[in-house]
């Protein structure tokens, strides 16, 4: 697969949903983990899913490895971080979903596993924002290559920032393709 030239398509992926019974024995994202999202995933994923705290879904290939993952929950994001003019105080909350987690296995990165993640997760606040309120995905990571890999697929950096490492970002669903 290559991001450039054959983009994944979901032919290319069968979503899961995270259980007791899956085995996550092969899947390794230990590669410049900065976030330690091969341990979330390993150690603490299911617990938290058992908490209500983030719903993760495994994004199996057709040789049924796990290529990648993603953690979602519900979230919001304050007026005041967005570049939204709209009428009402910097207090106000906009429903959002929060992308906690997302990781490609070390042997499947540049190949566009991880902006195939990205589009599914809009689709995914899309279909979402039919049934409740959901405007915003909203995300934080670190500085550098992580957040150019976010604004290049539209997300925009907040305008109060958390500190210099870690940023949050925002992605509006009313600009998105349905
Ligand atoms: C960040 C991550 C998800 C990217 O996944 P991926 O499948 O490699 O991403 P893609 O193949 O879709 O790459 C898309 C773009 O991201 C950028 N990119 C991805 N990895 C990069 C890296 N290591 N260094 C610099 N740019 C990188 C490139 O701009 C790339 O575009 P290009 O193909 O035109 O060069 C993956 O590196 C990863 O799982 N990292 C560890 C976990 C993590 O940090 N997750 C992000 C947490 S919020």
């Amino acid at each position: 697969m290559s991001a450039n030239n054959n983009p994944p398509t979901p032919s290319n992926f069968t979503v899961k949903k995270l259980c007791d019974k899956t085995d996550l024995s092969s899947f390794d994202c230990s590669y410049d983990d900065e976030l330690r999202l091969n341990d979330f995933l390993h150690k603490e994923a299911f617990e938290y899913q058992q908490e209500d705290m983030g719903v993760t879904y495994l994004f199996y290939n057709n040789d049924n490895e796990i290529a990648g993952y993603v953690t979602v929950a519900m979230g919001f994001i304050r007026k005041k971080r967005t570049h939204l003019s709209v009428e009402g105080d910097d207090k106000i909350h906009f429903p959002a979903l929060w992308l906690g987690r997302l990781a490609v296995h070390n042997h499947q990165r540049k190949s566009g596993v991880g902006t195939y993640l990205i589009k599914w997760c809009i689709g995914f606040a899309k279909k979402a924002s039919v049934d409740m309120g959901c405007r915003f995905i909203v995300l934080v990571t670190k500085e550098g290559y992580r957040t150019k890999f976010y604004t290049k697929h539209g997300f925009q950096k907040c305008i109060v920032e958390l500190d210099e490492n870690k940023k949050m970002l925002f992605f509006d669903l009313k600009n998105a393709k349905s």
